[in-house]
């Protein structure tokens, strides 16, 4: 496995960061995870554009968006891969033990591992944690992701691939590494971004492409959704079979089953949509 760092191709062994890199003391990092199909990073250009506006969210300089295609198509090259997952990594850099940021400048690390289509449906389950939608880093994908490792956990422990949350006023907010879509009376919902949600690449494109509303939902809606989904970079769309202790049987249903056809049409058709 060959890693992009400080603007060059390196091997796994000979990559190093400093151990006082604020991203690694101190959660002070943005990242992205970006599909590659066949070599070929799918959105990236929506991926840089909301790379850049995480970084900004955290107040660290502007990536460099010609160095990171370039590190992108460096280390694609360097471990071909028939589906990819490609990890930008951009934090705060070398910096002192506390919470202040140093003047060392940014760390940025490319890497690429190989992963697998993941099955048409899959189980979530709901936590009793919430998503603080008022919260300085809403929306914004840092690496301070150490509560969606805790609930990610805890779906694994019943059994299913993704935990979903509410956020502080009792509404539908978005999982671990995904956003959630429902179909109401053949209509599709997903929450809107003030419900404290990541604005998904996925989510913003099944948006574009089937006409879904962004609609608070409470919580509960997953107890009577007629069908469920989730969108993200890996999962593309992904219907539900069971949340929590409820079957969905026949899933993906055929709105599901609709939305994952256009997606899989529409994003065949152009890399960067
Ligand atoms: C918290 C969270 N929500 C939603 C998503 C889905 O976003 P995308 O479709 O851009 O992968 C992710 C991404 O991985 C995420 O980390």
């Amino acid at each position: 496995m060959r890693i992009w760092l400080d603007g060059g191709l390196r091997d796994l062994e000979s990559a190093r960061i400093s151990v006082l890199d604020h991203g690694l003391t101190v959660g002070d990092g943005v990242f992205e995870t970006v599909k590659a199909v066949d070599g070929a990073p799918f959105a990236l250009t929506r991926h840089l554009d909301r790379l850049t506006r995480s970084a900004r969210g955290l107040g660290l300089p502007d990536p460099d968006h010609d160095e990171v295609r370039r590190a992108c198509t460096a280390v694609l090259e360097a471990d071909p891969v028939p589906l990819g997952r490609l990890r930008i990594t951009y934090t705060g850099g070398h910096g002192p033990l506390g919470v202040g940021r140093g003047e060392h400048g940014p760390t940025l690390v490319v890497a690429v591992g190989e992963t697998a289509r993941r099955p048409d449906s899959t189980a979530a389950i709901t936590v009793p944690w919430t998503r603080n939608e008022r919260g300085a880093l809403a929306g914004v994908k840092t690496t301070s992701y150490a509560e969606n490792v805790v609930a990610l956990a805890r779906a694994h422990r019943h059994g299913a691939s993704e935990a979903l949350f509410g956020n502080t006023v009792g509404q539908l907010c978005e999982g671990t590494g995904s956003n959630v879509f429902v179909v109401l009376d053949g209509e599709i919902h997903t929450p809107p971004v003030t419900s404290g949600c990541l604005p998904g690449i996925t989510r913003a494109l099944v948006l574009e492409w089937t006409g879904a509303r962004e609609t608070d939902l409470p919580l509960d809606v997953l107890g009577r959704a007629d069908e469920i989904f989730l969108t993200s970079t890996l999962r593309d769309v992904q219907a539900l079979h069971r949340t929590d202790d409820r079957e969905l049987p026949g899933a993906p249903g055929p709105v599901t089953a609709a939305t994952m056809r256009i997606f899989a049409e529409r994003s065949a058709e152009d890399l960067d949509p």
